[in-house]
């Protein structure tokens, strides 16, 4: 699975975090203020440490806009089933 594969190292296999990132299943992730070009942009520009103390995202190399779309319907059906939207 493509978060599994690129993203879970850090955001952890059930989106919840780890000591290397944050949890995606936050609040702060939802739709309205990380929208899916966040995602785009994270993904392929890296991300500058701003809401956390992990350090910077570096960017995800490999990973195409389209594996992006799937990897955050993915994240946005998570965070749904918590409530989160
Ligand atoms: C090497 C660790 C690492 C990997 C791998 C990683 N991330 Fe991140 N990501 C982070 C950290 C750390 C932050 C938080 C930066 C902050 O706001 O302080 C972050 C933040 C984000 C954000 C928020 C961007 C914003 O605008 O604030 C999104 C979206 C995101 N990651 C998506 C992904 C996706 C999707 C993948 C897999 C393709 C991924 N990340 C892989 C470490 C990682």
């Amino acid at each position: 699975m493509l978060f599994a594969q690129h993203c879970s190292g850090c955001h952890g296999k059930d989106l919840k975090g780890s000591e290397k990132g944050p949890p995606l299943l936050h609040k702060i992730y939802e739709s309205s203020h990380h929208g899916d070009a966040a995602f785009q942009l994270a993904v392929a520009k890296g991300v500058r440490a701003h809401h956390w103390q992990f350090g910077d995202m570096p960017p995800v190399e490999k990973v195409s806009p389209d594996d992006v779309a799937h990897i955050t319907a993915h994240v946005r059906e998570q965070q749904r089933s918590v409530g989160i939207r």
